[in-house]
């Protein structure tokens, strides 16, 4: 199949170089003329394992090109994905300015049958908007091309995209005539061959979908966070509260671990976006996910929290090492990263700090420009270098088992403030290291 990805970022590429890796043909198309660039000379604009090999591969077997020509994407792809990123506006609610553009641009160029397909995260009625947009250009060019319009949300988490992807747990198109179900499923074929993952539904409860599946995920993280500072409180512990509840098949393990608060480029602006879209469009308040939203934005100043009452209001002269920049780990996303609150509460305080991330320390400098009191080092041991007391923000692997000894040496005072409870509480405090964690 003949395949454009519009947008280019963390979702259009992985999808590009996926769907080409099953054989198809595929354009990647995108409005940011460097990012085109790092992809024609054999890079890529972001980290995502396993990505480069595939895209090498594929661009070197003639199936994945790169452009940023419009006209050429618009006419390149039977199937056009619009996978532009849907940022929020100043009021919360998902800007649809990009993936409008992107559908105007499909209008105004295509020649023959298309599939639009979106893949961004788009509120409920925005394939209503981008039938709109793509009718308005044909009838100002006075074609009436046929086209159908697709919902089909993306579920890859950053980190693990290329698997998620490729062995995705379901793949939801909501759609309106057979023809376009027809593509979807053929499109969709070759990564579901061991049984059928497609879950075909209405347009309208597709995009609700991809907002719930976020929504309920982040409920889950800000019902354990919430938990965790009453545990504090209680004199209990978290870690073992999880595992109680985790073993019922009903609530299940994943996505309760009590942390330093989600962030990432999805949780923090879908949550918002539909507590927005419920209230404008509905008339209805919707009070969990308010409540995840304010829990959330409270858990991301617990660091800092924990450093100013461990050190004071006024940390002038007080230098900190930060492990993890990243929102997550296996990703070079700063996007809401919780890193981003924590450094801002140390710098306000007056502290200077000194951070290491395998992958992020580049995004993080663009998000600090000009901030003389944050550093970055090359290892994270060498970010313990004077520093007087540790913070964790992001669970890396690589920071999973630590020389604690090394850790304590280097320290002036050895403290741990563990944003990810990564250790066992008991090994690092019988070490003479003092652990503070969250909701231990
Ligand atoms: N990142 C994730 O983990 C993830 C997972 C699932 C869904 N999503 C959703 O997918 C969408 C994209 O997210 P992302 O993280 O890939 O965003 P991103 O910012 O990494 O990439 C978006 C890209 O679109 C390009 N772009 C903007 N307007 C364009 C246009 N008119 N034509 C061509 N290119 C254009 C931008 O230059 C950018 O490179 C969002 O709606 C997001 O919510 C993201």
């Amino acid at each position: 199949m003949k395949i454009t990805v519009i947008g280019t970022g963390y979702v259009g590429l992985v999808s590009g170089a996926c769907f080409a890796d099953v054989g198809n043909d595929v354009l990647c198309l995108d409005v940011d003329p460097s990012k085109i660039k790092i992809l024609e000379d054999g890079g890529i604009p972001i980290y995502e394992p396993g990505l480069q090999e595939m895209v090498k591969r594929n661009v070197a077997a003639g199936r994945l090109h790169f452009t940023t020509d419009v006209e050429k994407a618009a006419h390149f792809g039977t199937v056009q994905f619009i996978a532009v990123g849907t940022p929020p506006d100043e009021d919360g609610s998902a800007d649809m300015k990009y993936v409008i553009a992107a559908a105007r641009n499909i209008g105004k160029y295509m020649t023959d049958y298309k599939v639009v397909v979106d893949k961004s995260t788009v509120p409920v009625g925005t394939a209503d908007r981008v039938k709109a947009a793509i009718a308005d250009e044909l009838a100002k060019r006075g074609v009436s091309t046929p086209f159908s319009v697709v919902s089909n949300p993306e579920f890859l988490k950053e980190g693990a995209a290329i698997d998620d992807f490729m062995r995705p747990d379901r793949i939801v198109v909501g759609c309106e005539d057979e023809q376009a179900a027809l593509n979807m499923r053929a499109l969709y074929a070759p990564i579901q061959r061991n049984h059928d993952r497609l879950i075909v539904m209405d347009i309208r409860s597709a995009e609700l979908t991809k907002y719930a599946a976020n929504a309920m995920l982040a409920t889950r993280i800000s019902f354990m966070n919430e938990l965790a500072n009453l545990a504090e409180k209680l004199g209990a512990d978290i870690e073992n509260v999880r595992k109680g509840i985790g073993s019922d098949p009903r609530i299940g393990y994943d996505f309760l671990y009590a942390g330093a608060g989600y962030g990432g480029s999805c949780f923090p602006k879908d949550v918002q976006a539909l507590v927005k879209t419920a209230q404008d469009d509905a008339g209805i308040t919707l009070q969990v996910l308010t409540a995840v939203e304010a829990a959330n934005d409270a858990q991301k100043r617990v660091l800092g929290g924990k450093v100013i009452k461990r050190f004071g209001a006024d940390l002038k002269g007080k230098h900190f090492a930060l492990w993890g920049l990243a929102f997550k780990a296996n990703t070079d996303d700063m996007r809401k990263a919780t890193s981003r609150d924590v450094i801002q509460d140390l710098l306000d305080a007056g502290a200077t700090v000194t951070a290491y991330d395998p992958v992020a320390m580049k995004e993080a400098q663009h998000c600090f420009p000009n901030e003389a009191r944050l550093t970055y080092a090359e290892s994270q041991t060498a970010a313990l270098e004077g520093a007087d007391a540790l913070i964790i923000v992001t669970e890396w692997r690589e920071f999973r088992s630590p020389d604690f000894d090394t850790i304590k040496a280097k320290l002036k005072q050895p403290v741990i403030f563990d944003g990810r409870n990564l250790y066992d509480p008991k090994l690092v405090r019988s070490m003479g290291i003092e652990y503070q964690a969250i909701g231990r």
